[in-house]
């Protein structure tokens, strides 16, 4: 039944002999000159001109006000929380349908993640879902904050994650939540590349973040950004995760408790050469993404996962839904067996034991999804 997809797949990635991995990173010169030039610079650490450089050319690309470079998208995460103000026993709502890294990031707060479904075609979280969910659960107090009628505890903000770098129903979502006087911080880790409508992943509530894990459409092997439209939460995040070290001061001066989550200057040099790439790169992505497209047009058995209507998605991990559940074990075995690394969708958060007393929603469509989904070799060649 699978082989017509294991031949397509060998057919796309050039019939090599051995693995083909589900995203591998390339590389090319300009990545090999940035990062020996920060060695023989020996700025190689939390100083040093590629961290500024990349900073600025990654808010260029996306638009954003200011972006803040950081060691990973987890820090860049907590840090964006802690920002827009969660504190310790306040409540997040998120979606099940994630890596965990969007749980644990409000965890590491002492925040506590609540988890409300997603819709099916993005698979991000669905607005439905949340207004029922808050139309429920919520209460309006006094001070204008919204607090959950079951724990009392405040509703401190809501993280919905652009998955697979597919954009999901953002400005419905921003709407919804502000009813609430709640901020909205997007976990745009995937979706580096990816726009819904206008405006760039992460940079369409008041904050979001990236990852540049080796695995994302762009690496600087581990690393991550902060996203803001808004000048002083920019200025805020660049303090809180340089150790809140006050600026110009000669001495060791620190006015909060920051934490040192800055992307080092090596990492940089590699996220720079990156960047530069990161049109190149999409284009291929996209191209192999209506390779896919094309060829689960002919199938009946699974369906492609294409962008929204109005968004255009940097397909960073290509994804199919299978009909009959039974078939994507036997897909994922067939694979393995031909050396194609394929990978079910992430068991639901409300299922990994940390989070399974966690208060939630409905979630049917997530639910439906962790059942069916499967990613592909989503990697693209860009021979040197
Ligand atoms: C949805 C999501 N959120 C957060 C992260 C965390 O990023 P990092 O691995 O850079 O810490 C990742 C990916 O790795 C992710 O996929």
């Amino acid at each position: 039944m699978f082989s017509e997809l294991i031949a397509f797949i060998r057919r796309v990635y050039g019939d090599p002999a051995g693995a083909i991995p589900l995203h591998a990173p390339t590389f090319k010169d300009l990545e090999r000159r940035y990062v020996l030039d920060t060695i023989d610079s020996t700025f190689v650490s939390s100083v040093g001109e590629y961290v500024n450089r990349f900073e600025q050319d990654l808010a260029r690309y996306t638009g954003a006000v200011r972006a803040v470079a950081t060691v990973n998208g987890t820090t860049a995460l907590l840090a964006a929380l802690r920002l827009v103000g969660v504190g310790f026993q306040e409540e997040v709502i998120t979606q099940p349908l994630t890596f965990v890294a969007t749980a644990n990031a409000i965890s590491h707060l002492g925040a506590k993640p609540i988890f409300v479904d997603v819709d099916r075609d993005t698979m991000g979280l669905s607005p439905q879902a949340l207004d029922a969910f808050l139309t429920e659960s919520a209460e309006k107090r006094a001070d204008g904050f919204s607090y959950n009628k079951k724990t009392g505890n405040r509703f401190a903000a809501v993280v919905p994650m652009h998955t697979f770098g597919h954009p999901c129903r953002i400005e419905d979502i921003v709407e919804i939540a502000s009813k609430w006087n709640l901020p909205v911080v997007e976990d745009a880790a995937e979706a580096l590349g990816s726009w819904a409508g206008e405006k760039h992943c992460g940079t369409i509530t008041d904050i979001g973040i990236l990852s540049f894990n080796g695995n994302k459409v762009i690496t600087s092997g581990g690393g991550g950004a902060i996203l803001t439209n808004n000048q002083t939460l920019g200025e805020r995040a660049k303090h809180l995760t340089t150790t809140a070290r006050v600026e110009n001061s000669r001495e060791f001066d620190h006015d909060e408790i920051g934490y040192n989550f800055r992307m080092p200057n090596l990492n940089a040099a590699l996220a720079c050469a990156q960047l530069e790439r990161l049109d190149e790169l999409l284009a291929e992505k996209r191209k192999l993404a209506l390779s896919y497209k094309k060829f689960f047009d002919q199938i009946t058995w699974a369906d492609f996962a294409e962008e929204p209507e109005g968004t255009r998605s940097n397909y960073w991990l290509c994804a199919v839904s299978f009909k009959n559940p039974a078939n994507r074990e036997k897909l994922l075995e067939a694979l393995n067996a031909a050396h194609i690394q394929a990978r079910p969708v992430w068991k639901l958060m409300t299922e990994l034991p940390m989070y399974a007393n966690c208060q939630k929603g409905p979630l049917n469509n997530a639910e439906w999804l962790s059942k069916r989904v499967v990613n592909l070799p989503s990697g693209v060649q860009c021979v040197a």
